[in-house]
């Protein structure tokens, strides 16, 4: 395809700062580097400056899980793009469901932290995905097409390869329970269609949608070789230095 394939590691939060540099100096030595393939690592807030100076010359870019829209001022407890970007990260994660679920974010504050992001050259990672429950009554579909409009509303996307959508149902997020290789390609066909209807067929082409819930190794090829999903969103197995190299070479 016109796109680039992109892997991107969340750590969630899991390792402290000496682990993280552990981490980081394995996945260094292991990942390969591909002009197919770009690769980015997402570690805690804490683990970032340290990360960055690991990965520093290499081709593991960095990223962040959450940012706050502000530029400064008194938001106890949160970072800004600004900070981000004197730590070298070049991405950012937002909207991810544990984040919608546990810390209450809705689209709105999705919708922002997007445009805070681009406005300061950094690339989102923008998650949608659906529930079981939403699943199951079959309104997959129309509820991730829904997010989409709403957490991209008056974006303005002039390089499609700066803003990246991860679709991610919750139900297969760290269960071990995996969609199907259909199941992510009809989701992020919709989700392409959404696109299009929003920036147009040029912008929509050009830019990249994940797959993300219980991506390992072994699976990473099938979701791969649909033609809406152009690279991985992987939280577990990105944990493992070995299992993330490994997704990053099947990708390459
Ligand atoms: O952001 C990553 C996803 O939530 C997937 O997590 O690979 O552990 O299922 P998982």
């Amino acid at each position: 395809s016109k796109r680039t394939r992109l892997i991107a590691g969340n750590w969630k939060m899991n390792n402290d700062v000496p682990a993280a540099k552990e981490l980081a100096e394995a996945l260094v030595e292991q990942v390969p580097a591909s002009d197919a393939v770009e690769v980015v690592i997402c570690p805690p807030t804490i683990d970032l400056a340290c990360t960055s100076h690991k990965i520093a010359g290499s081709a593991i870019k960095l990223g962040a899980q959450n940012v706050y829209w502000e530029a400064k001022g008194a938001y106890t407890g949160e970072t800004s793009c600004d900070m981000l970007k004197s730590v070298d990260a070049t991405y950012c994660i937002i909207g991810h469901s544990e984040r919608r679920d546990y810390f209450h974010e809705t689209d709105e504050d999705i919708n922002k932290k997007a445009k805070a992001l681009m406005a300061a050259g950094i690339t989102p990672i923008s998650c949608c995905g659906e529930s079981l429950e939403v699943r199951e009554a079959g309104k997959h579909v129309e509820f991730v097409v829904d997010q989409i409009k709403k957490d991209t509303e008056g974006l303005e996307i002039t390089d499609p390869s700066k803003y990246v959508v991860a679709y991610e149902p919750i139900w297969a997020i760290g269960t071990g329970k995996t969609a199907t290789a259909a199941d992510a390609q009809e989701v992020c066909g919709a989700i392409r269609a959404t696109l299009v209807e929003v920036f147009g067929q040029e912008t929509a082409d050009g830019i990249r949608i994940l797959y993300g819930g219980s991506a390992k190794p072994e699976n990473i090829a099938g979701f791969l070789a649909e033609e809406d999903v152009d690279g991985a969103l992987v939280g577990g197995a990105s944990l493992v230095a070995e299992s993330f190299a490994a997704m990053v070479e099947k990708a390459a």
